[in-house]
């Protein structure tokens, strides 16, 4: 009789518990202990070890000997810049998502186009043909580009030794199943066991694993946020799925920033990649309409201009309503405090509507200008000249704050044609004017101020 050793482990956050709790006292949720069986002992000799031949004696740091120049090129320049120049070999990249954001045709996407590497896509979750259908669509048929559909790790590691791939891809890290745990696939013991069999391997061999895993709505299931800590980089893919952008997001990266991001779009012969955002952010008008103003943001690194819309208008009911999309209510709800008791404007009685163009969610303070340019161009019915931007913050008591990268946004509006871009007075120290002639700086302190400027 073999002796089975179970442990409990928290579906949320991973916690490993000799003894069920009823709430787990590494992320305090209730009831989220179940037990998964780790391992029968006969099965412990079946450890995958690749012939470990790493050193393990002290050396001096400087003594350690590297290759300059040895990220590895996707061609897929979005992701290079989310990685911080290309792959790096050896390191273990973890790709979350919503299940049906696109992971898998970003990484099949990625496994066609990069011609000059030998590639393994391991699939878990699609057949074969299913997957050759898809990459007829998105893309050309590439010879260094191997598929294989297995969901056992020892198997899996069995096929990596003959084929040799200098690329891993593993869809999705969920679908795998060692044989020395016994739980089902999916599992948290399941999931730790495979991560860290392949992060073995990866580091061993030098070979890169991209992991693809799938979060749920609010980014809690068990099964990536495990994994953060083992992996060297996570990157999360992101987006609405009434929109067709998509971003990709670096939230950890041992080799790079972490503010640096990918846009894509998704269309019917797989992800575009798109180097200028502004383009699908702002829309297209000819007419002039009142309550669009345009904001100078920037995210990640990236700045880009975004176009914000209000309605404001008489609250047919008692309660006035306010409503956003793309923006934090509570913040919109502070604007109008301010735009009500500093600059005696009265909205108090007025529903105010707000949305960000293009589906996305800016939390860049630098955007509330333009909200607040937005609903008082609303307001009062007239609209903002369409080659005006704005890029600032708005303090509590009415006066307009500088905000970082300033000089990266009026570039970026200059770039697109824009002629005006309202600032913070105190914003303007370090701007070498003489660069931007094509774009007129306005300087202001406070609402009023503003206001004055744009619409008398
Ligand atoms: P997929 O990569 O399967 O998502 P994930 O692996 O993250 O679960 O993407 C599925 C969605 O993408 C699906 O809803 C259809 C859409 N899609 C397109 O719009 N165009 C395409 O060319 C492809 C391949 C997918
Ligand atoms: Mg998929």
């Amino acid at each position: 009789m073999s002796k089975i050793k179970t442990a409990f482990f928290c579906q949320n956050c991973g916690n490993q518990s000799q003894k069920w709790m009823g709430r787990c006292p590494a992320c305090g949720e209730w009831n989220t202990f179940t037990e998964e069986v780790i391992q029968r002992e006969e099965k412990i000799a079946g450890r995958v070890t690749f012939g470990d031949t790493r050193s393990a004696t002290p050396v001096k740091v400087s003594e350690v000997t590297f290759k300059t120049d040895i990220r590895i090129n996707t061609h897929n320049e979005e992701l290079n810049r989310t990685l911080g120049g290309g792959v790096v070999p050896g390191s273990v990249i973890l790709i979350g998502g919503e299940p049906g954001i696109g992971k898998s045709t970003l990484m099949l996407q990625v496994a066609l186009k990069c011609t000059g590497q030998k590639i393994l896509y391991i699939s878990g979750e699609e057949s074969e043909q299913q997957i050759r259908m898809r990459a007829e669509r998105i893309g050309t048929l590439n010879e260094n580009c191997f598929i294989l559909t297995e969901t056992n790790t020892q198997a899996i590691f069995h096929h990596l030794e003959s084929v040799k791939p200098q690329i891993i891809i593993i869809d999705s890290i969920q679908t795998l199943q060692t044989d020395i745990i016994e739980s089902s696939a999916g599992s948290i013991s399941q999931i730790k066991e495979c991560a860290s069999e392949l992060q073995k391997y990866s580091k061993i061999t030098h070979t890169p694993v991209f992991l693809i895993g799938h979060i749920t709505k609010d980014g809690n299931l068990a099964g990536p946020k495990i994994l953060e800590h083992m992996v060297d980089t996570v990157l999360q893919f992101e987006g609405d799925r009434n929109y067709g952008y998509r971003i990709l997001r670096s939230l950890k990266n041992r080799f790079g920033s972490t503010s640096e991001l990918g846009i894509y779009e998704m269309n019917d012969s797989g992800l575009r990649e798109v180097h200028n955002p502004s383009e699908i952010l702002l829309s297209q008008r000819d007419e002039k309409v009142s309550g669009i103003a345009i904001a100078a943001m920037v995210e990640g690194m990236r700045p880009m201009l975004v176009e914000i819309q209000a309605l404001v208008s008489s609250a047919v009911y008692g309660t006035p309503q306010r409503s956003t999309t793309g923006f934090d209510g509570r913040r919109l709800n502070m604007l109008l405090a301010v735009l009500e008791k500093r600059s005696g404007f009265r909205l108090g009685t007025k529903d105010v509507f707000l949305n960000i163009a293009g589906g996305i969610r800016v939390d860049d303070p630098a955007i509330d200008l333009a909200v607040v340019a937005a609903i008082l161009s609303s307001n009062q019915d007239s609209p903002i000249d369409s080659k005006t931007c704005f890029a600032a913050e708005t303090g509590l008591s009415g006066e307009i704050r500088p905000i970082n990268r300033i000089e990266q946004r009026i570039t970026e509006a200059e770039k697109l044609g824009f002629e005006r871009i309202f600032i913070s007075k105190y914003n303007t120290k370090g701007i070498d004017l003489k660069r931007h002639d094509a774009i007129k700086m306005i300087p202001v302190g406070k609402i009023e101020e503003m206001y004055r400027k744009l619409f008398e």
